[in-house]
């Protein structure tokens, strides 16, 4: 597991950063995010996690520190399609788990995703609320918290 973080988000991309921008267009089009927004994003309260093997990334995940208490809102979790259901966003969830263990997670995730759904209510999310409209194309958010003290989920 790596942890890369955004400051070093230049013109010149290393090769795990120009695949983390490719997997963010080919795995979330319609939410993908330009250089410019990558390079913009970065301060001290951002963190992103990957999971690379054999130079590849194939999953990522950012978190953005929204609350000191602390509370991350989850921006982004991504898996390469021919790696999803190996477990890896199961991996990267449990890694921030393990450096934040009491902290929140916030996250906003399409009505219609019913897979990243079925992973985050695996992971005891709740559903606190629904954002209207919330994308481009009219479809609303499922808004999700999860618990301060995480136990054994
Ligand atoms: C949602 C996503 C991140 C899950 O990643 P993953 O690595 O495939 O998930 P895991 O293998 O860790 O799955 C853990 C559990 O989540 C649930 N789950 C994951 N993918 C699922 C699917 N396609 N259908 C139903 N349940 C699913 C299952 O309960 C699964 O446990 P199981 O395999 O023992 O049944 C991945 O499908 C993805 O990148 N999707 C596109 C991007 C996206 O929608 N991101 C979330 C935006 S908010």
């Amino acid at each position: 597991m790596h942890e890369e973080f955004l400051n070093s988000f230049h013109d010149d991309l290393t090769p795990w950063q120009s695949q983390i921008l490719q997997l963010d267009a080919m795995i979330l089009p319609d939410e993908k995010w330009t250089l410019e927004s990558w390079q913009n994003v970065w301060n001290r309260n951002y963190q992103l996690h990957l999971f690379v093997q054999k130079d590849e990334v194939q999953a990522f995940a950012l978190y953005q520190l929204i609350e000191f208490n602390p509370t991350w809102h989850l921006c982004k979790l991504v898996v390469a399609k021919n790696h999803q259901r190996q477990g890896l966003a199961g991996k990267l969830w449990d890694y921030q788990r393990k450096i934040s263990p009491d902290s929140e997670i916030f996250l906003e995730v399409r009505v219609s995703n019913l897979n990243a759904i079925n992973f985050y209510l695996k992971k005891s999310m709740t559903v606190v609320g629904l954002a209207r409209g919330q994308y481009s194309n009219g479809e609303s958010a499922l808004r999700m918290i999860g618990p301060r003290y995480w136990g054994q989920n």
